[in-house]
């Protein structure tokens, strides 16, 4: 997720502090490099470095840029490293052309390929890069007469992914043009002044008129017009007014950072699944010829590294596998050897504890292959391999979009093991493959849909309690460790997570009247279990909270139910399972009058031991 904004005015007054502005205010979307680029006396002028916009503001002094057209952009980098190469804006072979974007190219490789042949050079390791020269190649192949904008619209047929696209080209020096699919892309409109956004903070302060662009549209912008066509066809452009403030603009309406993650889970999904699939091949390989497996974690990763633990035992059967809190590595130091392979999960790729383990079983020899959110960050740079989730960035110091997005990798690396060991054929291979990018976001989406007032409804139930438990069995324990540390982090409720067998071996002598239970309740082999784990919690006057499936003996004997459709695969179960318990941590913790962004004592990267 990046940040992008775009300004055309027919007003004498440089753009470049409106942009540069504009950019503090999308910084939430991305903070790892930045840039801006001017049309002025029919050049194209670009100033652009690795860091964050204060920083690279002054270091290149962007305001003194002259022009009244331009673009601007503060990135996550999804493709290649954060450096001033791949930061945007990335112009084309001439220099004519400018562009900046916001998404991912799914077939920008083919494409880059496609373009070399052609004899272009390329400066970057970026997929955006490929626009550029795609919209040069168009024009060079036309006859004179072809304008920019048909040139534009070919290329946008080429192009598969997500994407929110402004381009300039200097033929035109007032225009804007601008493309938009899955990636959010907004208009401003003012007289004499047009904005293009990624977000609506990015202009907020100028203008609250609105028009928000729809999947497929193209369009263009200059300081007096605005025209929209999707298929060929003009569309009307609709505009709204805002009433929000910057502030909440930045949340996109949504009164919490948390909140909007949490809905942003089917995107970040989806972008996470375009990673390449020779890296996963490659994952697999080092997977198969190690010895041992050992996955390194803390806090909400270390639970979606549990999940690919358990998958991992499944499949690689005589191959001991391991999953170890990274502060405890000392007490496992036998393990790191020659021929051990550690799987290091951590979003901000940052973190101490893991940075200490993933050092020392390096040194031991081991070899690592890293699942992190932020490219190039530290743990990364350890790393033999290194596994990005797309996730973009996550400003919620709990973690929701990027745990789930580490699960849905970790799936995909199971799903090539469970192919590569023959437990299932190419055809259930592609099928499946198919479904973790296009079924598992559509899956989330449906139960954020039916899910979500069943959460706030449970807030107002549970938030006056000081303790709960969250209960499972199997595969199914690392959701629960995951509700009950959401639950602590942002609302503060004693929340303990452990195996529903083990209740009568203690815990259950804390249970009274109305205490809450949630049990994580999938409808297989443990269902008859789990009920009988209710059943005893029932006794005891518990109040019993079940994710369940329909038809699970279970409901009948819950107090509260949320019902999860059956997943195509069990590989995806513990992202399905966990959105609710990301609702209920969220709703009650704002029904408790607390800032569920900003827990107290937390930070959002660990760098301390
Ligand atoms: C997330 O909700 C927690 N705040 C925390 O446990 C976090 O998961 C842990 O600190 C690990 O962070 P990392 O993924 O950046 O390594």
């Amino acid at each position: 997720m990046c940040g992008i904004i775009a300004i055309t005015t027919s007003m004498k007054k440089p753009v470049s502090k409106m942009i540069t502005t504009g950019l503090k205010r999308l910084e939430y979307r991305g903070y790892d490099s930045v840039g801006i680029s001017l049309i002025h006396d029919g050049k194209i002028h670009t100033l652009k470095d690795k860091g964050q916009i204060d920083l690279v503001e002054k270091k290149l002094d962007l305001r003194s840029l002259k022009g009244t057209t331009g673009i601007g952009h503060t990135r996550w980098a999804t493709h290649g490293p954060p450096n001033k190469e791949n930061a945007h804006p990335h112009a084309d072979c001439t220099g004519n052309i400018t562009v900046v974007h916001n998404g991912i190219i799914e077939n920008y490789l083919d494409l880059k390929q496609y373009l070399l042949k052609k004899g272009h050079k390329f400066s970057s390791e970026t997929d955006t890069e490929v626009i550029a020269h795609l919209v040069e190649e168009e024009l060079k192949q036309s006859d004179t007469s072809m304008k920019v904008i048909h040139a534009f619209k070919r290329v946008i047929t080429k192009i598969e992914g997500t994407y929110a696209i402004t381009l300039l080209h200097t033929a035109e020096p007032e225009t804007i043009f601008l493309a938009k699919k899955d990636s959010p892309l907004v208009i401003g409109v003012q007289d004499d002044i047009k904005f293009a956004a990624s977000d609506i903070p990015a202009f907020l302060e100028y203008t609250k008129k609105v028009i928000a662009l729809n999947n497929g549209e193209i369009a263009t912008i200059t300081p007096k017009t605005v025209y929209i066509e999707k298929n060929g066809f003009k569309i009307q452009p609709k505009t709204f007014t805002v009433t929000w403030t910057v502030e909440s603009a930045q949340k996109s309406g949504y009164p919490h950072f948390m909140l909007k993650e949490i809905h942003e889970q089917p995107i970040s999904l989806r972008n996470t699944m375009t990673i390449n699939s020779k890296k996963i091949e490659q994952a697999s390989q080092m997977i198969l010829n190690a010895k041992k497996i050992v996955f390194l974690a803390c806090g909400t990763s270390y639970y979606a590294g549990l999940s690919g633990f358990h998958q991992f035992q499944r499949i690689l059967k005589n191959k001991p596998v391991y999953s170890v809190i990274a502060s405890e590595y000392q007490l496992y130091s036998h393990l790191f050897d020659k021929g051990t392979l550690i799987i290091a999960v951590s979003q901000s790729g940052e973190t101490l504890d893991v940075m200490k383990a993933v050092s020392y079983a390096r040194k031991q020899g081991s070899d690592l292959i890293s699942i992190a959110n932020v490219i190039d960050s530290s743990i990364p740079r350890l790393s033999q391999l290194s596994l990005y989730t797309k996730a973009g960035p996550e400003i919620g110091v709990a973690a929701t979009k990027t745990h789930t997005a580490q699960v849905l990798l970790l799936a995909r690396i199971i799903l090539q093991l469970e192919f590569e060991t023959g437990i299932i054929d190419v055809n259930k291979f592609d099928d499946y493959k198919k479904q973790l990018s296009e079924e598992t976001p559509r899956v989330v989406r449906t139960i954020i849909n039916q899910n979500e007032f069943k959460a706030k409804r449970l807030a107002s139930i549970i938030a006056d309690k000081q303790h709960s438990y969250f209960l499972a069995r199997g595969k199914s324990m690392p959701v629960a460790l995951e509700g009950a540390l959401k639950l602590k982090e942002i609302s503060y409720i004693h929340a303990e997570a452990f195996p529903a067998g083990e209740s009568k071996h203690g815990p259950i002598a804390i249970v009274e009247k109305d205490f809450p239970v949630i049990m994580i309740a999938p409808n297989d082999w443990t269902a008859n279990k789990i009920l009988g784990n209710a059943e005893e919690m029932r006794a005891r006057g518990a109040y019993i909270i079940s994710i369940t499936e329909r038809d699970h003996p279970i409901i009948k004997r819950s107090d509260y139910s949320f019902i999860i459709p059956k997943a195509f695969s069990s590989l995806i179960e513990p992202i399905t399972y966990v959105v609710p318990l990301q609702m209920i941590a969220y709703y009650t913790s704002v029904y408790k009058g607390l800032d569920p962004d900003k827990p107290k004592n937390l930070a959002k990267t660990v760098t301390v031991e």
